[in-house]
């Protein structure tokens, strides 16, 4: 039986004793998901796993797919993305700045992501952390004629983040090929603003932060400002649970019930984690 201990905050947990460089039974991965479902964010600390160990892991939660940039995947396994400041010999070795703003992970393409895991290899000294916010409490907590006015509506997707088009400024979201995003079918997406989550079937915001821009029968300034409030209230630190790194630790969140942001480094203050993101078993219902 895993033991696991509750954040401080309103969501999160650490789960001690787990050793992810073996293989799990299913009644520990069972208890793992479950933990995962109700904390919403799970942290492994010290880990030391081989990418294949990682990667192992990983598809215990769902079939990994890989991310759009496929310039920096890992050079062995292409389910693992590089994220990283660092250069080396004057080229970026990974995602420098990747989901600098609240988002969920794949929420521009059709299916979007059940969990990202990611593991840590290099910390920066300053920075490098990452917030998550609880869209399901944030969602619960709206009074009962928001709930009414924005439930079965429907948001419209496009990659990127919509609050900051510079394609040029460090939060903005870096930007793929046109061929990049056709392979990966990421075109626009419509998605439910409030879903159910598709294993409890709790209700939860979705996606009001990053890349969805406007809401269905809505006139575009409307939806646009609506989504704001949303984000603006989803976000408070109230709802809040921050994730400091150290070497080796694993962190799994639900990315349907949390939206989450990375926080800036110093160029020069290395950091270096690998990222394994799975997509959800099938379309949710709209
Ligand atoms: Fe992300």
């Amino acid at each position: 039986m895993i033991s696991v201990r509750k954040s401080d905050a309103c969501m999160g947990a650490e789960v001690p004793g787990v050793d992810l460089s073996r293989p799990q039974s299913d009644q520990i991965f069972d208890e793992v998901r479950n933990a995962l479902h109700r904390h919403h964010v799970l942290v492994f600390r010290g880990q030391s796993l081989e990418p294949a160990s990682f990667l192992e892991f990983g598809n215990r939660f769902g079939r990994p797919e890989p991310h759009v940039l496929d310039q920096f995947h890992h050079s062995e396994y292409t389910d693992i993305l590089v994220l990283s400041n660092v250069r080396k010999d004057g080229k970026p070795i990974g995602l420098a700045d990747g989901g600098t703003y609240w988002h969920t992970d794949y929420s521009y393409l059709q299916i979007p992501a059940r969990a990202t895991l990611l593991y840590s290899i290099q910390v920066p000294k300053l920075g490098g952390d990452t917030l998550f916010a609880d869209q399901e409490r944030a969602y619960e907590d709206l009074p009962e004629a928001m709930k009414n006015r924005i439930d079965g509506r429907v948001t419209l997707n496009v990659y990127g983040n919509r609050d900051d088009p510079d394609q040029a400024s460090r939060t903005s979201a870096y930007a793929p090929t046109q061929e990049q995003k056709e392979k990966r079918g990421a075109t626009l997406i419509r998605h439910p603003l409030v879903r159910r989550h598709p294993y409890t079937g709790r209700k939860a915001l979705y996606a009001v932060s990053g890349t969805s821009f406007a809401i269905e029968g809505m006139p575009d300034n409307a939806g646009l400002s609506l989504l704001r409030e949303l984000s603006a209230h989803s976000t408070q630190p109230k709802y809040q649970y921050r994730v400091k790194y150290g070497v080796g630790d694993v962190v799994v969140w639900d990315n349907a019930s949390v939206l989450h942001s990375a926080t800036l480094t110093d160029p020069d203050d290395g950091r270096t984690l690998f990222r394994i993101t799975v997509k959800e078993a099938q379309r949710p219902v709209a």
